[in-house]
């Protein structure tokens, strides 16, 4: 069976103390690494460093990898606010670029993601690139470096939040013009994911994954997932 990946975006939500607690509770769930694929987990940036330190305390490091929600398109320099490639460096694995919410309120653009795509790859992180539509798409393979990892999240704007996820068929679709467009990215579906879905879109055969929002945030929902994508007792 293909391996799974299964990244949870947490978006401007929880306290520290919340998401420690998130994190003690799917600990309690999970019987173990998973074998057949990947968890990522993708926190509010300054939680990287409390939940990678508690995740070295339980030698958690095989079974959770953690991702950033965003980087900065620049380097370094006088950029009040921005977080860059080398400051995330050491503490994640993924970095999510051009989430429709940083597209809509934020002002990115296929030029700014492209920017942020060479930095992950430069910097052995894995970018996890949200598009909502194929136009997004197009401009990719300019900016990726061959044999660097690359995911690609379909994530279509009807589908984020409000309980509407895609057309299982019309995913596969898309994905699968992804992957021609894109050769060598994996492609996840995110959007109104929910542990009776789930397992429907991973499932799908040019589907490598999900990303999850709403439903991360509870790690009891989470682990539901989790259970219905990998068929965990
Ligand atoms: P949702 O969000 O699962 O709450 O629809 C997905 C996303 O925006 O990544």
């Amino acid at each position: 069976m293909k391996p799974i990946l299964v990244v949870a975006n947490w978006k401007l939500n929880k306290t520290l103390a919340e998401s420690l607690g998130w994190l003690e509770r799917l600990r309690g769930l999970l019987p173990g690494p998973l074998d057949r694929g990947e968890m990522v987990i993708c926190p509010p940036a300054s939680y990287l460093a409390p939940l990678k330190e508690l995740m070295a305390q339980y030698s958690w490091e095989a079974a959770i990898a953690l991702g950033a929600q965003d980087v900065s398109q620049f380097f370094e320099g006088e950029y009040t606010g921005e977080i860059g490639v080398r400051q995330l460096a050491d503490w994640v694995k993924y970095v999510i670029v051009g989430h429709s919410e940083r597209r809509r309120f934020f002002g990115e653009t296929n030029e700014s993601v492209n920017k942020k795509v060479r930095w992950c790859q430069e910097y052995d992180l894995t970018p996890i690139v949200c598009v909502s539509d194929f136009s997004q798409v197009v401009s990719l393979p300019s900016a990726t470096t061959p044999g660097k990892p690359l995911v690609v999240a379909y994530e279509p704007l009807s589908a984020i939040g409000t309980g509407r996820p895609e057309d299982p068929q019309v995913t596969e679709e898309i994905a699968r013009k992804v992957k021609a467009q894109v050769p060598g990215a994996r492609v996840l579906y995110g959007g109104s994911i929910s542990p009776a879905n789930a397992a429907v879109f991973a499932a799908l055969p040019s589907v490598d994954g999900l990303l999850v929002g709403g439903a991360s945030l509870v790690a009891e929902d989470f682990w539901e997932i989790l259970q219905a994508v990998y068929a965990l007792r």
